[in-house]
């Protein structure tokens, strides 16, 4: 597999357009659909752009940019995208039906071994394959936004998947400079998304709460304990400080941790408030155009830098 040629990507948004730029990047040749010319174009527009902005930065080389792009097939049709790839990843819109009727079109268009992925973030890989017939071909693979710079892709194990077509993903994923990572279960929010929302979780009822504000719940990360994240995680640092102390420190804490299975009243409020963030100027912040966009611009050359880092590691 690590050496497969054909790689179908179904839907060119956010997260498609990158992930047909991962493979077409490492020399695959890589099949575009979405349902639309225009979304088409955009896609390839957003390609070029970011090939660009990372070959600025160091990352890549920009004679490397157009040959990566002439391997990309547009096409509105999923028969033509999908009917001669080894592996297959959706990245449509967020909706169970629409993934699980996908998937049934995938029965009858490929090849009995091809590998089948979808790049949902907290549906259950088991439901999106229920309807299928070849549920033991198809599998979670969790891309991070933007997924052409953040290395981690979770790869999930649905109730049916077989382990070969993990192992499989893993290594062909890894091939095009990817960090897979596996997930045993297939549960809500595979792994990632459950600790950053536990995070959020905690982080929103200190505010509701009034226990800190907006800004100093993040500063307390930024500038606290987020420093060393990258370098050690919380399992490692649990063995680090002494797994008695973790115990006495759960012991003592835990109660006292939000737990309610709903989001906050003050995130119900925000919303019902029209108080969205970044797109409405107002959420836990007030946001002026200039702050958002030196928001974004912030990120990208964190991520691009650290992308740079990592090249001589
Ligand atoms: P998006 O809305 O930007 O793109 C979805 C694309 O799918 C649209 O261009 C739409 O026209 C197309 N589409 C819808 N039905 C289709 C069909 N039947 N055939 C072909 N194309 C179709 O959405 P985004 O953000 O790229 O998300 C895609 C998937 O990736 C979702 O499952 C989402 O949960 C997941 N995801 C999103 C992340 C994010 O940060 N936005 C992160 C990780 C996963």
């Amino acid at each position: 597999m690590p050496h497969s040629e054909n790689i179908a990507v179904i839907g060119a948004g956010l997260m498609g357009h990158g992930i047909a730029q991962i493979f077409a990047s490492q020399g695959h040749r890589v099949s575009l659909s979405d349902v639309s010319d225009e979304i088409l174009a955009k896609a390839i527009a957003s390609i070029r752009a970011n090939l660009t902005l990372m070959a600025q930065s160091g990352i890549g080389r920009q004679e490397e940019i157009e040959p990566a792009i002439g391997r990309i097939r547009l096409t509105r049709k999923l028969e033509e995208a999908a009917t001669d790839a080894q592996f297959v990843v959706e990245a449509v819109t967020e909706n169970l039906g629409v993934k699980q009727k996908l998937f049934q079109e995938l029965d009858s268009i490929c090849s009995s071994n091809t590998i089948l992925a979808t790049n949902t973030s907290v549906i259950s890989i088991t439901e999106i394959a229920a309807r299928a017939a070849r549920r033991d071909r198809i599998v979670g693979t969790h891309f991070w936004n933007p997924p052409y710079l953040i290395p981690l892709v979770e790869v999930i194990k649905g109730q049916e998947t077989s382990p070969e077509v993990v192992d499989l993903t893993a290594d062909l994923l890894r091939s095009v400079g990817k960090h897979p990572v596996k997930v045993k279960k297939d549960v809500p929010g595979f792994v990632g998304n459950r600790l950053q929302h536990a995070l959020w979780r905690e982080a929103i009822s200190i505010v509701d709460r009034g226990i800190a504000d907006p800004e100093t719940v993040d500063e307390v990360i930024k500038k606290g304990f987020g420093i060393r994240l990258p370098v050690l995680g919380p399992i490692e640092t649990a063995d680090m400080v002494g797994l008695d102390l973790t115990m006495a420190i759960h012991d003592y804490i835990l109660k006292h941790l939000e737990s309610s299975p709903e989001p906050a009243p003050i995130l119900k409020e925000k919303v019902k408030k029209g108080e969205l963030g970044f797109k409405t100027g107002q959420g836990f912040q007030k946001w002026s155009t200039e702050e958002v966009q030196r928001s974004r611009q912030k990120l990208l050359e964190y991520l691009l830098k650290w992308t740079n880092e990592q090249k001589g590691k």
